[in-house]
């Protein structure tokens, strides 16, 4: 295992780009100007049309967007029984790898195995999971994921509830395991962004409101103006 995420990145958000809502026919370029505008991580959306109502795409995705891109690579699995996958979006480039929660029978076997390749490990829940559920697994994870909205599609408005579920993750996250990153999925946007941090997210992950048809860079800067 290289050296814990949390170190280095401890007092500002660190952005994940969705790629979500970027112009599929033009990926490539989507992905190279939010590297330019300065986004922290590319954050990947699998789908199997089984755990959520949408289908995206899988490793061969993965793997060609590992070729364009130095960032790191943060693989969010909304599939069910991800175990079946794990070593194909590691061979496929993936830095972090998260599960589901709700997807699989062992996530503490799911999290570990993703280990054992080599990768961060995080554990993801959806709005109407309880956050206890975090708790037995915190000590082993390097990322936390707490979904905002219902996990399946892009540009949907952020779930006013979340915000104490932010702060109560943050409490678990500091009793349980210091090291590991608060990672918020959903929603966050210029009017959002701000409670999200103030509630203690380390890590925002941004779709609609990064790929929307105007310059990524812009967009970044409206994010990074709030938290100023
Ligand atoms: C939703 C995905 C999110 C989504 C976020 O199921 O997990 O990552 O792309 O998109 P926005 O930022 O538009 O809510
Ligand atoms: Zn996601």
């Amino acid at each position: 295992m290289g050296a814990p995420l949390r170190r280095g990145y401890s007092f500002f958000v660190h952005f994940a780009a969705s790629i979500l809502t970027a112009d599929f026919g033009r990926l490539r370029e989507e992905i190279q100007e939010a590297e330019r505008a300065g986004v922290d991580w590319i954050h990947l959306d699998v789908m199997d049309g089984v755990f959520v109502p949408n289908l995206t795409f899988g490793p061969i995705l993965v793997e060609a967007v590992r070729r364009v891109t130095a960032l790191p690579l943060d693989v969010h699995l909304m599939i069910v029984h991800p175990e079946r996958y794990l070593e194909d979006f590691a061979h496929a480039g993936a830095d972090h790898i998260t599960v589901h929660v709700e997807a699989t029978y062992h996530p503490h076997r799911a999290v570990e195995r993703i280990k054992d390749l080599g990768k961060k490990a995080g554990l993801a829940i959806n709005p109407g999971t309880p956050l206890q559920a975090f708790e037995p697994l915190l000590p082993y994870l390097d990322l936390a994921l707490l979904m905002t909205v219902n996990p399946g599609f892009g540009g949907q408005r952020y779930i006013p509830t979340s915000t104490e579920r932010i702060r109560g993750l943050k409490a678990l996250r500091d009793r349980l395991n210091p090291g590991c990153l608060i990672e918020v999925d959903g929603g966050v946007n210029a009017r959002t962004v701000g409670e999200v941090y103030q509630a203690g997210a380390d890590v925002a992950v941004v779709g609609s409101a990064l790929f929307n048809g105007r310059p990524v860079a812009d967009n970044l800067r409206a994010l990074r103006e709030v938290l100023e």
